[in-house]
């Protein structure tokens, strides 16, 4: 596996699969990589905490960083080229140009400013990479609606695959920010996947999760499309911990 820091060392050839990541690699990075090893010839990871999408500098300086042991997943999960750039590449200076989709849905209204930093990201990201397909995880839903819209709008030649969530065996969505769970706290976020899976069915699903919460207070809960699925997508504070979660309840992910 090569590791490199800048865009005219990619040097790729054949068939390219990205997968974009902020690091902090857990079982949900791992399914991404091995779903792009089983398309393409070769596997990029960006490893890039990007500094646009955070909306406090407080959230960008406490983000998780060991790139070491990334580096060991990675390797192990078959990736080929981890290209982990400095700011300067990604934003090199007088950077000016902006990618903002306009339809953001609640998690857009929720954080301002945030899919303009990762639409951004993502498109230059594509462009340095110039991948065939990029793998991004269902559990940030949004993200992927924000990503495939842009994509589209652009007429960017990357098909955008979406894989599952992946959770604990308790039910909680793998997210770097768990580790901030108390247990207490943990026990009380297991409110979120529940309520949301209990409205599969119902006929007003988001009515459904919103009795279901259990004491928690969702900032929302609503219905998206992605691809051919309806997702039922919500959003919670666990003391000073912001998780999201979303499931299926019509139609399957494509
Ligand atoms: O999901 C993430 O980790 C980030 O939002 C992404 C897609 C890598 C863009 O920075």
């Amino acid at each position: 596996m090569r590791v490199v820091r800048s865009a005219p060392e990619l040097q790729l050839t054949g068939v390219v699969g990205l997968v974009p990541t902020m690091g902090a690699f857990h079982a949900g990075h791992v399914a991404l990589f091995r779903a792009a090893r089983a398309e393409n010839d070769v596997v990029v990871a960006s490893l890039f905490v990007n500094p646009a999408q955070f909306e406090e500098q407080s959230d960008l300086a406490a983000y998780p960083r060991d790139e070491a042991r990334d580096l060991e997943v990675a390797e192990r999960a078959g990736v080929d080229v981890v290209f982990a750039p400095p700011a300067e590449e990604i934003y090199p200076p007088g950077f000016a140009t902006w990618i903002e989709v306009e339809e953001t849905g609640a998690e857009g209204a929720a954080r301002p400013g945030h899919f303009r930093g990762v639409a951004t990201v993502c498109v230059k990201l594509f462009n340095l990479v110039r991948p065939a397909r990029a793998y991004f995880g269902q559990k940030d839903a949004q993200q992927a609606v924000v990503v495939r819209r842009a994509v589209r709008d652009l007429g960017i030649g990357v098909e955008v695959r979406v894989q599952p969530t992946v959770r604990d065996a308790d039910g909680l969505a793998l997210s770097s920010r768990n580790a901030r769970l108390s247990p207490e706290e943990r026990e009380r976020a297991l409110g979120l996947p529940r309520a949301l899976q209990s409205a599969v069915g119902a006929e007003d699903p988001v009515a459904a999760a919103r009795a279901a919460m259990n004491g928690l207070s969702p900032e929302y809960v609503e219905l998206l499309e992605l691809g051919g699925a309806t997702v039922l997508a919500a959003a919670v504070r666990v003391g000073s911990t912001r998780l999201i979660d979303n499931v299926i309840v019509k139609g399957e992910l494509s």
